[in-house]
């Protein structure tokens, strides 16, 4: 039997809430199966551990999460800890130590799934973001000059490598060649000279060796305006960092919501573990009531499921999903429901042992 060891960094806010729904249902899926198992280990990490220990993970944290096959992480960030030291020091450093060079993102409406687009089905909605995950506007390069004096200057640089541009452009031709879809760049080389006149040139090179690939190329203005006004346009997509971090807000928006957007940060590579989260936060408006929704976490155990070579999983979890988006019986409140985040699991699991 393959045993998955799993690093768990359940977080805060809502994280604990999601995660343990998403660890009842991968636990099923390894019991239904037989061929496979998990075996999770717990960190405290986050910023909770912050306010007692003064930083938000052990010394040797990046270390020990090396030896795990993935890690599943719930969500990080609390009022009274500053976003960027609780999100540098944790998720972000994760990504960039372990190379998880690629963040994929479905934006894709599932059947029973609420829109706000009034006249979209889920046939025109159904897009994979390919968000790079290590550098662009995300590098942590720049200064901070003169701090507190009036002549007071920050720089925040983007930093767009050869090789950082050319593996996730390549990796998004593939996954269009693979299924048959076609690829669109978005980019702002009109406004930003050097960085993204040198993405869509990276773009375009690769594309060469993919003339099968059907490709477009947006600006990121426009694409936004698109994405709302003919979504159907967009099928496999590529973006920087920054870009796909505010277009895949605006994707859960269109296809149901924060509570039903999962993503996964991969090293393709598998030279160190890659990481499933939800694309969420943790959410402190609704922290600690019960009421978060977990089928963006659920997904997300699926794309790992995926990742690990258990496709039959992932599909069927995401057939799972719909059931439950389409009888509309156990729905958390941000679906128009009044059932609990782990009523919500139970339901999932409830499903899985139908088919029995
Ligand atoms: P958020 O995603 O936490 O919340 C935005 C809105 O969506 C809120 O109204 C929230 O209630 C709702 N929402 C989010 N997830 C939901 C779910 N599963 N079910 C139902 N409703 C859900 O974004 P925010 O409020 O901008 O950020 C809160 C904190 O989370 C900040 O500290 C931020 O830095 C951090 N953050 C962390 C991550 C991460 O860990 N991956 C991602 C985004 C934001
Ligand atoms: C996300 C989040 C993170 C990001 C934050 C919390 C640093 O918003 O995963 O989308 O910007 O990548
Ligand atoms: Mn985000």
């Amino acid at each position: 039997m393959k045993t998955h060891k799993i690093a768990v960094i359940a977080g805060d806010g809502i994280g604990p809430e999601v995660i343990n729904e998403g660890i009842k249902v991968l636990n099923e899926a390894a019991k239904l199966d037989g061929s496979f198992c998990f075996e999770f280990t717990h960190f405290p990490w986050g910023c909770e551990y912050y306010k007692q220990n003064g930083k938000m993970m052990a010394d040797d944290g990046i270390e020990t999460l090396k030896k795990f096959d993935a890690i599943f992480l719930g969500a990080v960030g609390a009022p009274g800890v500053p976003d960027h030291i609780s999100l540098w020091d944790l998720l972000l450093i994760i990504r960039k130590s372990f190379d998880q060079y690629i963040n994929l993102r479905p934006v894709k409406l599932l059947k029973g799934a609420p829109t706000v687009l009034k006249d979209s089905k889920p046939e025109d909605i159904d897009m994979i973001f390919v968000r790079e995950n290590t550098e662009g506007e995300y590098a942590g390069s720049g200064s901070w000059l003169f701090k507190g004096k009036p002549n007071e200057v920050v720089i925040q640089d983007g930093v767009f490598s050869r090789k950082g541009c050319e593996r996730v452009i390549r990796y998004a031709y593939e996954l269009a060649k693979a299924q048959n879809k076609s690829l669109t760049s978005i980019s702002k080389a009109n406004a930003l000279n050097y960085s993204m006149v040198f993405w869509d040139q990276i773009f375009e090179e690769v594309g060469k060796d993919f003339p099968e690939v059907k490709t477009y190329s947006y600006l990121v203005d426009a694409a936004s305006m698109f994405m709302v006004k003919d979504p159907k346009r967009f099928e496999i997509v590529v973006t920087s960092n920054l870009f796909g971090d505010i277009l895949t807000d605006l994707g859960a928006a269109i296809a149901g919501g924060m509570g039903l957007a999962a993503g996964a940060n991969l090293n393709p590579d598998k030279e160190f573990p890659s990481m499933f989260e939800p694309i969420h936060g943790s959410a402190p408006d609704i922290a600690g009531k019960g009421m978060a929704n977990p089928l963006a976490t659920v997904w997300s155990a699926g794309q790992m499921l995926d990742f690990f070579g258990h496709e039959k999983w992932a599909n069927k979890l995401i057939d799972y999903i719909e059931r439950i988006l389409t009888d509309k019986k156990v729905l958390t409140p941000d679906l128009g429901g009044s059932a609990t985040t782990s009523q919500v699991g139970d339901e999932i699991i409830r499903i899985m042992n139908e088919e029995k």
